[in-house]
């Protein structure tokens, strides 16, 4: 397994092009399963994930094509419904097929992806909101069968609480539903409005897009489209903690503040400067940072996808912090890494206080989940003397060539192949 070798305390200077939205990229391949012609993305980020999202693709008889760089052309008839477990176990989002099968090929057999390391992750409000639609659902040896033979019908659905993949599998439900699906507390992050963006391109009605409340009209089919993915905000919300934490000043190329929501205020309140330019966000830090608050909230909120990253840059701010993790049961395991450099982070069931240090100190680390490992990279990226992240598999998931990126700005990083 690949580690991540860092000797800390270089300021980054320079400029970071910011990737398509990984979040985006997966609900949108999936889209690719409402039509036989050619939805063509472009801006899509190379990661493992997108990697894995493609094979499942491929075996339910999707083509993915890559005709140019950073653009995938799906197409195809769908011939085969069934997610296996080896796929779906790799990734989560496997289960965002379920929706488009089942609207489109009106069954579908899909493994229950089982929870991870952030929690056991559910999916009783995507079962629920398709049962809702008129689908008969059976758990059956860890699997989800689905059918809907006379195919899916619009229906009024209020979600509980706030699911971005509950929001997403139904709107691409719905979209060739017969009749009206009404999503209400509807989830808002922007890979949401990107996905109704997308799907209106390929002949969806859909409107309340950026609100808690859309409303989907089921058409009789969808045609091919070519879509551009938004930038991901959670990689630029990670790099401007970089910026931060190392004292530097970054160009976040192509970065689109409004879509970061309430961390974009959050670090402004700790110290961090953030400037708006023609070409994405400015960030440095000329004074000290001080300790803030934050509580992870679905969108605009705090995004949960952050918190692991602030959690590094609150450890070495002056003075303290209380952090909530209100979206996930267990997503805190970058505390015990983050202590043994030399932070102070204590958890109490969902929260965790952070007294700031001075400084940390380079140690071998394990990354655990995605962010978390992007966390310890940061703290490596600020500590004295030499971090090694291990099964940095983790960080291939999700951030584009993260060592490339960085070591161009200045780090001292490099990969070590295990
Ligand atoms: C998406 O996961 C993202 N993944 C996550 O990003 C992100 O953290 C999360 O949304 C919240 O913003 C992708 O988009 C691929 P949820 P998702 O449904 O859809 C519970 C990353 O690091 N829940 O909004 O799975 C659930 O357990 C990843 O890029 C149910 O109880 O998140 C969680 O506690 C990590 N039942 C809460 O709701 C359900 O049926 C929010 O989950 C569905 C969810």
């Amino acid at each position: 397994m690949d580690k991540i070798r860092i000797i800390g305390g270089r300021p980054l200077e320079g400029t970071i092009d910011i990737s398509g939205a990984k979040n985006a990229a997966l609900i949108l391949m999936a889209a690719g399963l409402l039509t036989d012609e050619r939805l063509v993305l472009e801006n899509v980020p190379d990661l493992a994930d997108v990697e894995t999202m493609g094979q499942l693709l491929a075996q339910h008889g999707i083509a993915v094509d890559r005709p140019a760089p950073r653009t995938l052309s799906l197409g195809g008839a769908i011939t085969n419904v069934e997610a296996p477990y080896d796929i779906v176990r790799k990734m989560r989002a496997s289960i965002l097929v379920l929706g488009p099968l089942l609207t489109r090929a009106h069954e579908a057999r899909v493994s229950l992806p089982g929870g991870c390391a952030i929690g056991t992750r559910p999916v009783d409000l995507h079962l629920k909101g398709l049962e809702a639609m008129g689908a008969e659902i059976r758990l059956d040896g860890g699997y989800i069968d689905a059918t809907a033979p006379h195919g899916l019908h619009g229906a009024n659905i209020t979600f509980p609480f706030v699911s971005v993949g509950a929001t997403e599998n139904l709107m691409l439900a719905a979209s060739l539903a017969e009749g009206e699906t009404v999503l209400v507390n509807a989830a808002r992050e922007p890979e949401i409005s990107d996905l109704a963006t997308c799907l209106i391109a390929m002949g969806a009605d859909i409107t309340g897009i950026g609100t808690d409340r859309l409303a989907i009209l089921g058409v009789k089919s969808l045609h091919g489209a070519r879509h551009t993915i938004i930038p991901d905000r959670i990689e630029t919300g990670t790099y401007a903690c970089a910026a931060a934490i190392t004292g530097g000043a970054l160009l976040l190329r192509g970065a689109r503040p409004a879509d970061l929501g309430a961390v974009l205020a959050t670090l402004a309140q700790a110290g961090v400067d953030i400037t708006e330019t023609p070409d994405g966000l400015r960030v440095s830090r000329r004074n000290g940072l001080h300790g803030t608050d934050a509580m992870t909230e679905p969108f605009p909120g705090f995004a949960t996808d952050m918190q692991a990253q602030f959690m590094t840059l609150m450890a070495v701010a002056e003075g303290a912090s209380m952090i909530t993790e209100s979206i996930f049961e267990n997503r805190f395991m970058h505390v015990p890494e983050l202590n043994r450099m030399g932070a102070r982070v204590n958890v109490h069931g969902a929260s965790a206080i952070v007294r700031g240090v001075p400084t940390l100190s380079g140690a071998p680390v394990m990354a655990t989940d995605l962010r978390a490992s992007f966390s310890l990279v940061l703290a490596g990226l600020a500590a004295r003397g030499e971090t090694i992240v291990n099964r940095v598999y983790h960080l291939d998931r999700g951030y584009e060539a993260v060592e490339r990126k960085l070591a161009a700005c200045g780090a001292d990083i490099e990969r070590l192949a295990a």
